[in-house]
Order: structure tokens, then sequence, then C-alpha cells
């Protein structure tokens, strides 16, 4: 019998419709269109607008026109893993939410946190219960509402993150196509550059923490670009040597989107030009879990059954990690 590995079979994506430009940035922070353009890759980035409206809506609109395309019914699903560094609330698990409001009412989730890491960790948890026989249907949602966590007065981090959300259903494949290795790797000590100060155990919520811009995000740019840069590119090369790929046997590299220097890094130490790499950083900026799955669903009618697709990203913890999949349709 021929090994059973989990395939990506549908994608889809939504972006909420405001366009927060570099121009207008210009308005609220001291920051330039150059600056951030030659310093980032990052045009303009879209920003969920509305009362009451949290990550699970984006995703609500991600799975039901996936559920479409797909022909499926929400009663499909068993599974709902919610990536997620922003979810509707501490508790509950947002995978909960959307399974309520798509009417799922057949699947268990649970949400997971690994940063700009976290689609990737996802897809390989994922994809365990499909190559067990555990489950049929999975959904493993990337989305970030990261405009409800970025201080507007901070020129060096709200250039940077947007809001988005992508969605793929994970089935079997038996045809040799699907995800065939991941290479996953956390080390917390990172966790100081990169971090939400306040809003959790260690340091909830009061005045003090609210006058003191702490459900913010901090990130120490340059200390977190050198772990980016080397880490993301190694993590891919890495995946590529262990199973003997070289660059002309790579279709598509598929970064995470943080900054175009560090997706150029990666593409340049893999060996392949731009021209194989999917890059929409200009369109949406970092949607943190959001950003690979939305690449897909742009590239979804270009992707050929059979592909190579590497998957690279690099996030806060740290975590960083690669995954190697054939695309099955
Ligand atoms: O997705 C998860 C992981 N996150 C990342 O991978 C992000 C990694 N880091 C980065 O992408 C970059 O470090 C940033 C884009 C955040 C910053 O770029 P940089 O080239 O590292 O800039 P920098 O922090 O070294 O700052 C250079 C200068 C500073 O001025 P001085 O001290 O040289 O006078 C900053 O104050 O640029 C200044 N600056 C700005 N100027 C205009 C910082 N932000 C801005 C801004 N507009 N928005």
């Amino acid at each position: 019998m021929s090994k059973v590995q989990a395939a990506i079979t549908a994608v889809n994506g939504y972006v909420p419709e405001y366009v927060l430009t570099n121009k207008e940035l210009e308005s609220i922070v001291e920051t330039t269109d150059e600056w951030i353009t030659s310093r980032t890759g990052i045009k303009e980035r879209r920003i969920l607008k509305g009362e009451g409206l949290g990550t699970s809506d984006m995703a609500v609109h991600a799975v039901n026109g996936l559920l479409k395309k797909r022909g499926i019914s929400a009663e499909d699903i068993e599974l709902i893993i919610f990536c997620t560094t922003t979810p509707d609330m501490q508790f509950p698990a947002s995978a909960n939410i959307l399974a309520d409001k798509i009417g799922a009412v057949n699947a268990w989730g649970y949400d997971l946190q690994a940063a700009c890491s976290g689609f990737i960790f996802g897809l390989a948890t994922a994809s365990q219960f499909i190559e067990t026989g555990k489950h049929k249907n999975v959904l493993v949602i990337g989305g970030d509402k990261m405009s409800s966590i970025i201080n507007y007065e901070d020129r060096t981090t709200c250039i940077i993150f947007g809001d988005g959300c992508g969605a793929v259903l994970l089935e079997a494949n038996e045809e040799g196509n699907g995800i065939i290795d991941s290479l996953l790797h956390t080390d917390g000590s990172g966790r100081n550059h990169l971090n939400m100060k306040a809003g959790g155990s260690v340091n909830p919520a009061s005045h003090e923490t609210i006058d003191n811009h702490e459900h913010f995000v901090h990130q120490e740019g340059q200390a977190v670009f050198k772990f980016a840069v080397t880490n993301m590119a190694n993590v891919a090369a890495e995946i590529m040597e262990r199973n003997q790929l070289s660059s002309d046997d790579i279709t598509w590299l598929v970064p995470h989107q943080a900054n175009k220097r560090i997706i150029d890094a990666t593409a340049n130490r893999m060996g392949i030009g731009t021209e194989k790499v999917m890059i929409n950083i200009e369109k949406y900026g970092n949607t943190t879990n959001g950003t690979i799955p939305l690449c897909l669903w742009e590239w979804e009618s270009q992707l050929k059954k059979g592909d190579t697709l590497i998957l690279a990203a690099f996030g806060g913890g740290f975590t960083w990690g690669s995954i190697y999949l054939k695309w099955a349709y």
C-alpha cells in the first residue's frame, strides 16, 4: 500500500477592504514611503475596521469560500487548527468560535501559538492527524488582526504589520503528493526581543500596563532581523539538503513575509531566483500567521500538480521552520 500523506486540497484567503498606505502612515508617524519601501518592501497593508470584528471574522470569509471551492460542507470538517497570535479572546479558542460561526458542528479544534511560524507549525501538526488516518478533513487557518496589538505611535512596528487570514484544507493523498517533510525549531531565549509584555499571567492587564503601552507588539527590530535572516535561510537550505533537493527541483519558495530583505536572503541561500519566490509583502505587509496561506491563495492558479514547494518562516519566540510539500492539484 502506498504511503498516506496530508495534502492541501483547497486554499482560500481574505483581506479586509481598508488599505493603509505608506502615504497615510506619513501623516500618522514620522516616516516616509521611501524609508518603508527600501527597508521592508512594503507599500500598503490591510486593516480590519468595524466594531466587534476579530480574527475569526476574517477566517469565516476565508473558510466559507474554501468550502465552496472544494464542494464540501462545514459539517464535513473534523478538526480545526487556528494558528493566530491575535485570537478573538484570551479564551475560548478562536477555533471554537470559528466552528460555531461556520456551523462546523462535527469538528473539534484548538488555537496554535507560534507567532509568525504558526502556520507552518499548524500544517506540520495537522498532517499527523491525516497520516495516521484519525481524521479526513482538517482545516488549518493562519490569520491575524495585527492592528489590534499595534501601537500606531511606534514607527518601528506600525509600518510593518497588517491584517489578513488564509485557510487550507488537508486531505489524504496516496499519489506521492502532499507534505513530505517538516523541520521546526523554537528557542525561548529570544522571547525578550519580540513579544507583548502585558496581558498574560505574568503581567496581567492593569492601568499601569495600559499607561506603559505594554499591550502592543514590542520588537527590537535589528536583533530580530539578525536571527530571522540567518535562521529562515538556514532552515530552508537544511530541508532541501536532507531531501536531496537542488535549486532546480524547487518550483516555488513560499516565505513568511516579514521583510523583503529577509525573503531575498533566503532565496539567495537556496540558490533560486526571484521568479520562483511568492512575494506579496508590498500589498499586505506582515500579517503574521496569514502570510503563507495568503501567498498560496494568490498563486493558486499558477500552481500545478506535483510542483515542489518549500515553505519557510521565522517569528517571535523565537520560532522558525520549513515544510517541503508537493502540490496535489
Ligand atoms: O515577522 C516576525 C519577525 N520579524 C521580523 O523578521 C522583522 C525583522 N526586522 C526588520 O524587518 C527591521 O529590523 C525593521 C524593518 C523593523 C527596521 O529596519 P532596520 O533597517 O533594522 O532599521 P533600524 O531599526 O536599524 O533603524 C535605522 C534607523 C534608525 O534611526 P537612526 O538611529 O539611525 O537615526 C531608526 O530610528 O531608521 C529609523 N527608523 C525609521 N525611520 C523612518 C525606524 N523606523 C523608521 C520608520 N521611518 N518607520
